[in-house]
C-alpha cells in the first residue's frame, strides 16, 4: 500500500484525492494547506488528516507526496519532498522560470526520487496521434505550433465566482 501525503488542498487536489482513495494501492495519510479551512475540508471529505508540510515531509511512514499547491511553490516543494526521501508527483508547471525548473531538475536526479510532473497533454490521445505525424513526416516541418484547448466540462459555479472577484470582473 502507497502511503500519500497531499499538499495544498485546492481546487485540483479535490481530483487527487478521489484517485488516491480510490485507488486499492494508496491510501491517504494526510493533507496539508496554509488554509487550514480547506485543508480540513478535504480531511473530512476524504477521511484523512490535517498535517503542516513539514510534518508530512518528515515521516518516513509516507511514501510519496502529491504536490497540489499553487505554482510558485512547486520547485521548493519538490527539492524538500526529494530531499526527505520521497517520490513526487506534482501539478504542472515546475516552475514560471526555466532556469529554476532546471535547478529543481537537477536536485532532484542527486536524489534518486521519482518524481513525475501532472501534465496529461504527454497521455491525450489526440496529442500523440499528432507527435506521431509529425515525426513521420506527415505534416512537412513544423514552423510553429499554436494549440487551443479546454476542460473537458466547465469549472463549477463557486469557482467561477471566485476567480471573477479575484480578478474583479
Ligand atoms: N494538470 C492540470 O490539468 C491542472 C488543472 C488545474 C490546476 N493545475 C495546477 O495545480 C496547481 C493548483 O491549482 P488549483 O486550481 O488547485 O489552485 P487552488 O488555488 O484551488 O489551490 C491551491 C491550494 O494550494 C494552497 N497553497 C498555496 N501555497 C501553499 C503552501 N506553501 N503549502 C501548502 N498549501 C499551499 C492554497 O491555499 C490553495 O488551497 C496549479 O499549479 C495549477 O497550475 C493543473
Amino acid at each position: 500500500m502507497l502511503k500519500v501525503g497531499l499538499l495544498g488542498a485546492g481546487r485540483i487536489a479535490g481530483v487527487h484525492a478521489t484517485a488516491i482513495t480510490s485507488h486499492p494501492g494508496s491510501s491517504l495519510v494526510a493533507v496539508s494547506d496554509i488554509n487550514t479551512a480547506a485543508a480540513q475540508k478535504i480531511a473530512a471529505q476524504y477521511g484523512t488528516e490535517v498535517r503542516d508540510t513539514d510534518n508530512i515531509l518528515q515521516d518516513r511512514t509516507i511514501d510519496a507526496v502529491l504536490i497540489a499547491t499553487s505554482t510558485d511553490t512547486h520547485s521548493d516543494l519538490i527539492e524538500r519532498a526529494t530531499a526527505a526521501g520521497k517520490a513526487v508527483l506534482c501539478e504542472k508547471p515546475v516552475d514560471l522560470s526555466l532556469a529554476r525548473a532546471r535547478a529543481c531538475q537537477e536536485a532532484v536526479a542527486s536524489t534518486g526520487c521519482p518524481v513525475m510532473i501532472g501534465f496529461n497533454r504527454r497521455f491525450d490521445p489526440n496529442f500523440s496521434t499528432l507527435k506521431k505525424a509529425v515525426d513521420a513526416g506527415e505534416i512537412g516541418k513544423p514552423e510553429l505550433l499554436s494549440i487551443t484547448s479546454f476542460d473537458p466540462a466547465p469549472p463549477p459555479v463557486s469557482y467561477i465566482t471566485v476567480w471573477a472577484v479575484s480578478s474583479g470582473t
